[in-house]
């Protein structure tokens, strides 16, 4: 045989290049985008800059001979891999290919997702991937499984080093579920991206109980009842418009900070409405959000798991043009009650923005923990733990404004100057104590109450009396619990001077591996 050209050398290269790019072949396609989902690579195209993208092992593919598999080869096994820039930062990305083998996960196609996640850990750069699959793919057996093992443990040693973001955008069953849970947060397409461990026909055959795919493994149901997911879009457009986003928010790795972003709002601005928004009567409701909205740059919050746990609040911002991740007890939904869900909601946020070098600012407005048989079975013990702990361990900046009740243990949960915080910042109307008035009126007083003649207005008297000496900022201010009382209007500017004297914190720790965190 002759030697061959350069040319016909580039042709074959071509060619090659073109059939990769096909993925599963134009019927699958076309099946695809009848179930009202993109391709792995117009994917990419909406998550990254145009044209950045840079793809690696375009033609990897499986060595499996079982079940007639070594006559159905497909470059790039099913999953493309590589990476580009988001608004000019590096991101390493994968994205399955549904096309192929139903996006199925081979050893060779875990290989490749396994070179991305030791690529982006290596250069500190974040992963996203995009996940569209079958699950383990069934004829390569144990090596499939054997790679999602390969993944989970990169997920594990990435965690706090690097952001990692899933997407799920087509069906993600049994275990393969463990590796976008492993990661930091989930973003789900509403009607395509489904996410569970056993499907309706496992459900039928062991419980009787008869559900729709939809309502187990949904964007809704993982967004709003189980609290697997972070984040719901209609679309797939929408949904790497919310992740682009999001990366705007984080640092490329642990030892870099968030990116700044000038706003040409002024630090210092002052808003009087934040008289009006919360209630001095602290049994009304509000919505925190219209608190936070104008105390950050721009009125641009960007809400982290919206749709669970609704009584804490928890997101991020940018305060001066720089990032803070911000926590808020939400009065308008269980008076702001501090519950099993809220703690775990507000636990890993604390852990993440810590790991990630994000100030946090708390506000809180908290009544207590949420009582209840259900909550004490549930180990709201065990969950409430987590808060504490996790405020605890943080070393990140951290701010504190109690903008109204402040009672008892959930008062110490949330930040306060014993469990670290730098800065303590109160309005006029915070009550800071055990518990309200009337609660500690009636333990407190309850023979004097009883005894007296007219017992409802020596109640009444008695409420007021505690109101006074208790309900209020002063006490904890007179003992340095509370750092400044300060006018609601001057909240913003308070919190950036507040971020400005606790910047570079540095703290002394013991030496350990890790610590033991309540589960
Ligand atoms: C190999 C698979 C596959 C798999 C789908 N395909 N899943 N091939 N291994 N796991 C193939 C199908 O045979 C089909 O090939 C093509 O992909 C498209 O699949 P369809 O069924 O036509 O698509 P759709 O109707 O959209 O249904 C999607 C689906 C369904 C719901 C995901 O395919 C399904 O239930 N697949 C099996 C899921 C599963 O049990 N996976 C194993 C989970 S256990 P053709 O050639 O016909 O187009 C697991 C363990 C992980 O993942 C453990 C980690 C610790």
């Amino acid at each position: 045989m002759s030697q061959r050209t350069m040319d016909e050398l580039c042709e074959e290269l071509l060619a090659k290049r073109e059939s990769a790019r096909q993925g599963g072949g134009e019927k699958a396609v076309v099946r695809q985008k009848e179930k009202g989902k993109l391709t792995a690579r117009e994917r990419i195209e909406l998550l990254l800059d145009p044209g950045t993208f840079n793809e690696v092992d375009e033609f990897v593919h499986h060595r499996c001979v079982h079940f007639g598999l070594d006559k159905t080869v497909f470059e790039g096994d099913g999953v493309v891999t590589g990476w580009g820039l988001v608004e000019g930062r590096k991101v390493y990305v994968f994205s399955q290919d549904f096309t192929v083998l139903g996006g199925s996960l081979g050893e060779m196609h875990a290989e490749k997702i396994c070179k991305i996640q030791d690529m982006a850990l290596s250069t500190g750069s974040p992963v996203v991937g995009i996940n569209d699959s079958g699950g383990a793919r069934i004829q390569e057996a144990v090596d499939s499984l054997n790679g999602y093992g390969k993944i989970f443990f990169r997920n594990t040693l990435a965690s706090g080093v690097i952001p990692q973001l899933s997407v799920i955008a087509g069906p993600s069953a049994g275990g393969a579920v463990y590796s976008p849970a492993l990661t930091d947060y989930i973003f789900m397409v509403e009607g395509t991206g489904i996410m569970h461990i056993t499907g309706p026909a496992v459900i039928k055959a062991v419980t009787g109980e008869e559900v729709t795919s939809e309502q187990i493994g949904g964007s809704l149901a993982n967004n709003s009842k189980s609290g697997n997911a972070h984040f719901t879009a209609k679309t797939e457009v929408d949904c790497f418009a919310q992740v682009r986003k999001l990366l705007g928010y984080l640092p490329q790795n642990n030892l870099e900070d968030a990116p700044d972003k000038e706003s040409g709002d002024d630090p210092m601005r002052e808003d009087m409405e934040l008289r009006e928004i919360v209630p001095v009567n602290p049994n009304k409701g509000y919505d925190v959000r219209e608190v936070i909205r104008r105390v950050v740059d721009g009125a641009d919050f960007f809400e982290v798991q919206s749709l669970w746990a609704r009584n804490i609040v928890v997101g991020y911002a940018r305060l001066g043009g720089k990032v803070i991740g911000i926590i808020a007890n939400q009065a308008a939904h269980l008076a702001g009650c501090l519950d099993i869900d809220a703690s775990d909601k507000a636990s890993r946020f604390i852990r993440h923005c810590d790991a990630f070098n994000i100030p946090i600012v708390t506000f809180v407005d908290v009544p207590g923990y949420l009582p209840g048989a259900a909550q004490e079975f549930g180990g709201i013990i065990r969950h409430g733990a987590k808060m504490l702990y996790a405020y605890s361990e943080a070393t990140v900046p951290l701010i504190t404004v109690v903008l109204r009740k402040a009672y008892g243990g959930a008062y110490l949960g949330m930040c306060s100057k014993a469990l670290g915080a730098d800065m303590v910042i109160a309005w006029p109307q915070a009550e800071i104590a055990v518990m309200g008035a009337e609660g500690a009126a009636n333990i407190v007083f309850r023979r004097e109450i009883e005894a007296a003649e007219d017992s409802a207005a020596t109640r009444t008297r008695k409420i007021e009396e505690y109101r006074d000496a208790f309900a209020n900022p002063y006490v904890a201010a007179e003992r340095g619990f509370v750092d400044r009382v300060v006018l609601p209007e001057a909240t913003r500017g308070e919190i950036w001077r507040a971020l400005i004297a606790s910047e570079n914190r540095r703290d002394l720790r013991p030496r350990r591996k890790h610590g033991v965190m309540p589960h």
